[in-house]
């Protein structure tokens, strides 16, 4: 494999087309807000062609024309549910014929709602292994063959797969979530151990009290209020942050994979 990956590790600037992403193709679930939002502004600022998925069309459509306008970036927004695996092989050919074949995909799209076990709304369980869980093996799935063909022809190629501290951190009302996430965790390991030596890099992003809409939907109030409380009494980090760490990660030569990312805040420990 070539070490093609550039070695310039600044920090994308804004209005500069070409950056430490140049001529990559990137595909990002969950675009329309917090830290799928961030992570595009990152990539196109540094050079990225990026697809932005989403439900939330008008949010998609906004992002794309500030992105194109900021960075000049070669942009997409796709309306896109990633519970629907059909929608997501369509994106995949759509994409692929606008913006060339992805190397880099974000599975990002997730939902947290969290609720004490016996009083949680059981749809809201099958939501989130549907979105969290399901929603992110479609992801990798409709992408896989672009990122083996991008490592074949020993270009970087990255999936990043949004995992949380849930997946290893014990909180009493996100039972559901808390297993979703640790599903990813085991689920990026092994996929390492089998794409990796094919020079595909996965890795798992594990964030915390980014303040994001992240459980904004959920139905138990007081689990919506104990999670506003929470967030108050730390000094939180942005979705920004969080999108540097993957831009960084992605960024570096191709013999390296940084596989794992915590992001946390500081007071947390
Ligand atoms: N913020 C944090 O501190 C934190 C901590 C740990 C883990 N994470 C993880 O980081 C990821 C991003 O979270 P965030 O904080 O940025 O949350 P957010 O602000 O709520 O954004 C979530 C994104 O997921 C998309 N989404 C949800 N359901 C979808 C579906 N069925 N199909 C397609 N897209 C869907 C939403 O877009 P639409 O509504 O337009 O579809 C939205 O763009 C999630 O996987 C989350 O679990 C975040």
């Amino acid at each position: 494999m070539t070490d093609n990956a550039s070695n310039d590790f600044s920090l994308p600037v804004a209005g500069v087309p070409a950056g430490p992403l140049a001529g990559r193709v990137a595909v990002i679930t969950g675009a329309s807000a917090g830290i799928g939002a961030a992570t595009a502004h990152r990539f196109a600022a540094a050079g990225a062609a990026v697809a932005l998925l989403g439900r939330r069309s008008g949010l998609l459509e906004d992002l794309a024309a500030t992105l194109r306008e900021e960075h000049s970036a070669e942009v997409l927004p796709l309306a896109v549910d990633v519970t629907d695996p059909a929608a997501l092989t369509a994106a995949a050919s759509t994409i692929r014929a606008a913006l060339g074949r992805p190397d880099l995909v974000v599975a990002n799209a997730g939902v947290m709602l969290g609720a004490p076990f016996d009083e949680a709304d059981t749809a809201e369980w099958d939501q989130m292994i549907d979105v969290n869980l399901r929603g992110l093996l479609a992801t990798g799935r409709a992408f896989i063959a672009d990122l083996l063909d991008a490592a074949e022809a020993g270009r970087a190629a990255d999936l990043v797969n949004l995992g949380s501290i849930a997946a290893e951190v014990i909180f009493a009302d996100y039972p559901v979530y808390g297993a979703t996430k640790a599903a990813v965790t085991q689920l990026t390991r092994n996929l390492r151990a089998s794409l990796g030596p094919r020079g595909v890099r996965v890795r798992s992003v594990d964030p915390a009290f980014a303040i994001t809409e992240l459980g904004a939907g959920m139905a138990h109030e007081a689990t919506r209020v104990g999670l506003a409380e929470m967030r108050s009494a730390i000094t939180t980090i942005t979705a920004e942050d969080v999108a540097d760490a993957i831009t960084y990660s992605v960024a570096v030569p191709a013999r390296i994979n940084i596989a794992a990312l915590t992001v946390v805040p500081t007071q947390l420990g």
